[in-house]
């Protein structure tokens, strides 16, 4: 098969490419314009492979978008390039409206386009995936609750308003034109090559540093966390065998407190990399995120009834892999601290205190 993988230089994105050159014999197009989440080092185990292309696309262009796909000749589009980071969208909500909304609009606009002109044998076998959030729910404060892919919208930040916005987008491109769409809305990554603005890497990258790490509020908010290799083998399979409009929510059975994330990276390192005082110590409270999510948590059912999905990795076993990583990955982890990571992320602490 051939597959675009747009936002294919981030995080998660990366990981899917891997995971396609690495596992299968399927040939990848990143289109990625590598804003400063973007980075081609992420890439690197995979980029010398023949089945493996790169063009930097804003998918906010429709021209560039529609040249790339017509030479390219896709089978599956798999979408994630977004903006990401609920706080830079509190700071800034201009770049999510633009890339997450405008962006997937673009992009249905010019798989509809290509989808509208292939052969019937070639229409059967197109998908397009959009890769989305359990943000879009909302928040689960004070319940037991997991979140369905039944469970109403009700976005809470700027991020999560756009990527529910593009959800209804992509869902009225497969209820009004035919566009054979999937849709799969996960809970928080953690692991390798993670920009070090999100909490885990950031609490890693902190810690090592021997600066502060930062808890906002008071630590007891809730998130669902899934190791990214097992978002990746999960979204290989949505793309390539879900039921057209499927719709899959992806989690990792991992509810944890923020504070007993924070403290078990700290522990961790105590182990991996001793120093003088204990890691925990530089543990400090700030100011609380506005309009803050306490709660978020995944039923992933559906994925492991209908398409035998689970995740192979525990939170400890997959802490323990992303601490490891980081502390033996020095070459990528200076590489994003220069410039972008050092203004935006510094900016935020000064603000919290
Ligand atoms: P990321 O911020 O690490 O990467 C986003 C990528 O998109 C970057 O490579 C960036 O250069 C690219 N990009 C941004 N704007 C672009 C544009 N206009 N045109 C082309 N490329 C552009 O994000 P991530 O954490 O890898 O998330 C990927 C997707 O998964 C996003 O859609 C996100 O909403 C979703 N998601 C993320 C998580 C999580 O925990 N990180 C959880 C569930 C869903
Ligand atoms: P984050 O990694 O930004 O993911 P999201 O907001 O998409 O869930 O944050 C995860 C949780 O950690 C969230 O509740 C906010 C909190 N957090 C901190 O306490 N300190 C930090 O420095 C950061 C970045 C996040």
């Amino acid at each position: 098969m051939k597959i675009i993988v747009t936002g294919g230089a981030g995080f998660i994105g990366s990981a899917v490419v891997r995971h396609i050159i690495e596992n299968t014999v399927d040939q990848v197009l990143v289109l990625d314009s590598l804003t400063y989440a973007g980075n081609l080092a992420s890439l690197k185990t995979v980029n010398k492979d023949s089945r493996f292309s790169f063009s930097k696309t804003d998918i906010t262009d429709k021209a560039a978008v529609m040249e790339q796909i017509n030479a390219f000749q896709p089978d599956v589009i798999m979408h994630l390039a977004a903006e990401s980071h609920v706080d830079r969208s509190i700071d800034g909500p201009t770049d999510f409206i633009h890339t997450n909304i405008i962006g997937t609009f673009t992009l249905l606009e010019a798989a509809r386009n290509f989808y509208d002109k292939l052969p019937a044998s070639k229409q059967a076998q197109f998908r397009f995936h959009h890769i989305s959030t359990d943000e879009v729910y909302g928040d689960l404060e004070g319940t037991t609750d997991l979140f369905t892919e039944e469970t109403p919208y009700a976005p809470s930040s700027p991020y999560s308003a756009s990527k529910a916005s593009s959800d209804h987008l992509v869902r009225a491109w497969h209820r009004t034109y035919g566009l054979p769409v999937v849709i799969t809305n996960c809970s928080n990554n953690y692991g390798p090559y993670h920009f070090p603005e999100k909490l885990i890497p950031l609490v890693i990258l902190n810690a090592l540093a021997g600066k502060a790490l930062p808890v906002y509020g008071n630590g007891q908010q809730i998130r669902d966390w899934l190791y990214v290799e097992d978002h990746a083998r999960a979204l290989y399979l949505v793309a390539t065998q879900a039921e057209i409009g499927e719709t899959y929510n992806i989690g990792g059975h991992n509810e944890k407190k923020n504070i007993e994330v924070v403290e078990a990276i700290c522990h961790l390192l105590d182990e991996l990399q001793p120093a003088d005082k204990k890691y925990s110590d530089l543990i400090t409270y700030v100011n609380d995120r506005p309009g803050h999510d306490l709660r978020y948590a995944i039923d992933a059912e559906k994925i492991h009834a209908d398409l035998g999905w689970k995740p192979i990795e525990t939170f400890e076993s997959g802490l323990r892999k992303t601490v490891e990583w980081y502390l033996n990955n020095n070459e990528w982890v200076n590489d994003v601290k220069s410039g972008a990571y050092m203004s935006w992320v510094e900016k935020n602490y000064e603000g919290r205190k």
